[in-house]
């Protein structure tokens, strides 16, 4: 007689559906991007992100505060600065926005793991990721550059730096100049597999970073891209990367799973502005819910291979784990 396999046996009851989960969220897992302006005394909305905020350095302290009360080991800093110019001189000036930002969490914030995102999007008039000649960004006048600008960060503090600006042979330089200067331990997190994504809307308009012509096609990755991602990553881990990325995370699982197979490295993913955003939009509209929802994303992200996430849902996913 055939005996029918019964794999239901095992969801029986939430127990043993415990016993047997393959993946589990832990805090330790999460990361979380916060964004700081000039001034005092501010916390304002972003419209493009409900629940994320812009902050001056004084609240900004505060809020890390928060952050480290809920386990989160990490935060990643981006700076929206004072003025921008063709060279985006305030992301390498020490006393730049992100720089003084690092200082003040150092300073007041024991145990809290800093990583800067290194680029320079924020800080050029033209909202490129770097040094533009005859309309195109050029790569090897920006390493200079993005070099300069991670040496700052580790100077003011920084615990690791993230370079996004997808130039060729950036980690190199960068590694390299941290290593000259003395900063042997300070691992760098690199933005790997960075793909040209729609999903970045919200945040351009949180950093005001949009490009003032153009795209960013000529240096972040084509969607349509996998194998691509690999040799991407493959060289990072040449020039000395300690932990790779890919992001987006969520139409990119597959190039997360793959890095997990193929590379034997700590593996974030960022779970972007626009994969936040779509969902705090459709649960404010009752169609989901929100937080059965993002437990779901941050566990298929696991899932794919991914070590650590980056997430603006962080101090959510921190307070859900916490009491369920
Ligand atoms: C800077 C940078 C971007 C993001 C992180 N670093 C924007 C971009 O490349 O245009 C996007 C993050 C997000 O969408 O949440 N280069």
């Amino acid at each position: 007689m055939e005996i029918i396999k019964r794999p239901r046996r095992l969801r029986t009851n939430k127990t043993i559906r415990n016993m047997i989960k393959e993946t589990t969220i832990d805090i330790n897992d999460l990361i979380y991007p916060l964004f700081v302006v000039p001034g005092e005394n501010i916390k304002k909305e972003i419209d493009s992100l409900p629940g994320v905020y812009h902050y001056s350095i004084d609240l900004l302290v505060e809020e890390v505060k928060d952050v480290k009360k809920l386990g989160i080991p990490a935060v990643l800093i981006f700076g929206i600065p004072s003025h921008k110019d063709e060279l985006g001189s305030e992301a390498y000036d020490d006393n730049g926005i992100v720089q003084k930002a690092v200082k003040a969490i150092k300073s007041e914030v024991s145990d809290m793991v800093v990583i800067t995102d290194v680029c320079m999007c924020e800080y050029t008039s033209h909202g490129h990721c770097g040094i533009i000649k005859d309309d195109y960004v050029d790569n090897d006048e920006t390493l200079e550059y993005i070099a300069k600008i991670a040496l700052s960060h580790v100077k003011a503090g920084a615990d690791i730096v993230a370079p996004s600006d997808m130039m060729d042979g950036r980690i190199g330089a960068i590694r390299k100049l941290l290593d000259k200067e003395g900063f042997v331990n300070i691992p760098i997190m690199a933005y790997s597999a960075k793909y040209a994504s729609s999903f970045y809307g919200p945040f351009r308009e949180a950093a005001q970073s949009a490009p003032q012509f153009g795209d960013r096609k000529s240096y972040q990755m084509d969607s349509s891209n996998s194998n691509e991602a690999l040799r991407e990553i493959s060289l990072d881990i040449d020039e000395g990367a300690d932990i790779i990325m890919v992001k987006p995370a969520l139409s990119y699982l597959d190039i997360v799973r793959r890095a997990k197979d193929n590379f034997n490295i700590p593996l974030a993913a960022y779970n972007v502005s626009g994969e936040y955003s779509m969902v705090k939009a459709a649960s404010k509209m009752g169609w989901v819910d929100e937080k059965s929802i993002v437990l779901e994303m941050m566990t298929s992200i696991k899932r794919a291979g991914a070590d650590m996430i980056i997430t603006y849902f962080a101090k959510d996913v921190a307070r859900w784990l916490t009491i369920q």
